[in-house]
């Protein structure tokens, strides 16, 4: 049940120290990550890596190619539901990489039959064992967060943008034409301290004061680079979905390029500043506020960008890894607390289904 919670969805925001802890455990070993389905050498044969998914999971697989890609391994980020149009030539050197929590996704796996058709090698990334999904593909790798009730995907974000970065350090490193990234041992390590991070947050957040103070706006945007991006859409998709209130989520330098005509006061910008080009966020932002949008900037205490700010959501220091973990955690509750104050539905929002089963 809910426990002491209102939402499941509160619960399971709630719950992600431990469900972070569950995703880690026994992957990392001696600086190295140790993938007990995915030993060294499953990957040898690899020459390219596509990801396939939909909504939140999409997120997801943008941020862990990310790292794939930083470690020189062609990676491409195909929404599922595009993928018979959308996906470069598949032959047996190609992984193609199906991210979805429930392994049930129509799209994902009609795009992952279709990959499997033209002989690319598969696996999953998904949180249910015993999932069609996991069934059809070659490989299952399990993010192991723990049952999730909320129509609105949480913890199991954080736990696939983990999985993805432990599963694109093991790929990088079997990949002949790639290198892992140069400070492993640092990365991982700061990933065992990622539940602490959360735990910060948790207790700390101003989320529920900002949601008060911006209820009453018009529209919602959130902006990011590099690794920021994908969080930024998660928080925008998140927004959306619960609050039903408009939540755009861009590139950071997109936002001069058409969506500024929709900056008013009445629009607040969410500036996620955890690594990538944040000068580029921050200028962007800026240029938002210049129009009288506030910023609301979800970063390291320390960075540049709380100065332009109105308001911020801190993001404890870490590896840039995982720093936009933690920020998309704060804007998991600001998402939470604006729905909770216009007492939508949380966990069933309307015209929306837990798994997807239709195409
Ligand atoms: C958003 C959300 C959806 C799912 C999407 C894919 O909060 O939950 O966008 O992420 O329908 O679902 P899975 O991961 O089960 O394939």
């Amino acid at each position: 049940g809910k426990g002491e919670y209102d939402h499941y969805m509160k619960k399971e925001i709630h719950s992600q120290p431990t469900s972070l802890a569950n995703t880690i455990e026994g992957r990392v070993e001696d600086g190295e990550v140790d993938l007990e389905a995915l030993p060294a050498g499953s990957f040898t044969d690899v020459d390219e890596v596509q990801f396939v998914a939909c909504g939140t999971s999409y997120h997801a697989a943008l941020y862990g190619a990310q790292l794939l890609k930083a470690s020189g391994v062609r990676t491409e980020v195909i929404r599922a539901s595009e993928y018979d149009s959308a996906s470069g030539p598949v032959d047996e050197g190609t992984l193609t990489i199906a991210v979805t929590q429930s392994g049930e996704t129509a799209d994902t796996l009609q795009a992952i039959r279709e990959a499997t058709d033209r002989g690319a090698r598969t696996l999953a990334v998904t949180n249910v064992v015993g999932s069609t999904i996991a069934r059809e593909t070659d490989d299952a790798m399990y993010i192991r967060a723990g049952p999730e009730v909320g129509v609105a995907a949480t913890k199991t974000f954080s736990s696939q943008a983990v999985s993805l970065a432990l599963v694109s350090q093991r790929i990088a490193a079997d990949v002949s034409h790639a290198t892992p990234v140069d400070d492993l041992e640092e990365m991982l390590a700061d990933l065992e301290d990622l539940p602490e991070h959360v735990e910060e947050i948790l207790e700390t957040t101003d989320a529920e004061r900002l949601a008060k103070q911006y209820i009453d706006s018009e529209a919602f945007f959130f902006i990011g680079n590099g690794l920021g991006h994908p969080v930024a859409l998660e928080g925008a998709l998140k927004f959306k979905e619960i609050t039903y209130e408009h939540a755009e989520g861009f590139a950071s330098g997109e936002l001069k390029h058409g969506p500024l005509a929709l900056v008013t006061e009445q629009t607040p910008i969410f500036a996620v500043c955890t690594g990538g080009d944040d000068d580029k966020t921050k200028t962007n932002a800026i240029e938002a506020q210049t129009r009288g949008a506030s910023i609301i900037a979800v970063s390291p205490d320390d960075h540049p960008v709380v100065d332009a700010a109105e308001v911020h959501l801190s993001v404890p220091d870490t590896h840039p890894v995982w720093a936009g973990l933690l920020a998309n955690v704060q804007l998991q509750l600001v998402s939470y607390y604006a729905a909770d104050l216009l007492d939508r539905p949380i966990d069933k929002p309307r015209n929306l289904a837990k798994s997807v089963t239709v195409e």
